[in-house]
């Protein structure tokens, strides 16, 4: 499936096939190509709590408004936007840049300034920024690799982010983004018609925020 085709029929799927597994190799294959998705940086300060257990699924449904499909779907994936992401990861990153001949060794020191710069302290509003923008990239990336997988995915934020986090072992400081449902289209499902977009005039603008 090309990307465009992925794009234009990829859908917030409701019913999922129940008791289809999503096999080691499948999972690991698909959170390897969202992995390419890009980064500030390229400092990828996400983290993914894969649930496939159903018990686990049970207690994540609960979590989660009690949303059926939760518990239907093949894997629902936590994403978690980590805004320790850069202190993790800073150091790996540029050392890969150097090695592979992005950036001169005389150059590391300012880059890693820059980065501090640029994105605060672990605390701040700007760190959870950056942690939940570049999160919420892997999450679009995976849904459309799922897509030309042969996957269904459903996203949602109807959680409660407490109670994931008690349950699933995830700390205060981490931001739960959305849920990722992961399945193959119940069998005999008939999807209603993708609902409601605006039209571009309605949100584009040209040169300025105030001129369409
Ligand atoms: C971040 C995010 C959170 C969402 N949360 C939920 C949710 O908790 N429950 C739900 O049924 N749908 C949820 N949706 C699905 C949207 O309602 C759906 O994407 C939208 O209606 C457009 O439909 P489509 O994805 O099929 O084009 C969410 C979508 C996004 C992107």
């Amino acid at each position: 499936m090309d990307t465009i085709q992925a794009i234009k029929e990829r859908r917030a799927i409701n019913f999922f096939e129940p008791g289809k597994p999503l096999p080691d190799h499948v999972l690991n294959e698909l959170l390897s190509i969202a992995n390419l998705a890009p980064s500030s940086f390229d400092l990828q300060p996400w983290k993914v709590v894969a649930v496939r257990d159903p018990e686990r699924k049970k207690k994540l449904r609960e979590c989660a408004m009690n949303q059926q499909k939760v518990e239907e779907a093949s894997a629902v994936l936590i994403m978690v936007a980590d805004p320790d992401g850069v202190e993790e990861n800073k150091d790996r990153m540029l050392e890969s840049w150097q090695n592979l001949g992005y950036m001169k060794p005389e150059a590391r020191k300012g880059t890693a300034g820059m980065i501090d710069s640029l994105y605060g302290t672990r605390d701040s509003l700007t760190r959870k920024y950056f942690a939940v923008k570049n999160t919420a990239l892997y999450a679009m990336t995976l849904m459309l690799a799922a897509k030309g997988m042969g996957y269904e995915t459903h996203p949602m934020d109807g959680f409660d982010e407490g109670c994931i986090k008690k349950e699933f072992g995830i700390p205060e400081n981490k931001i739960i983004i959305m849920l990722v449902a992961i399945g193959k289209l119940k069998e005999g499902t008939v999807l209603l018609p993708r609902p409601f977009r605006r039209e571009l005039d309605d949100f584009v603008s040209h040169e300025n925020y105030s001129r369409k």
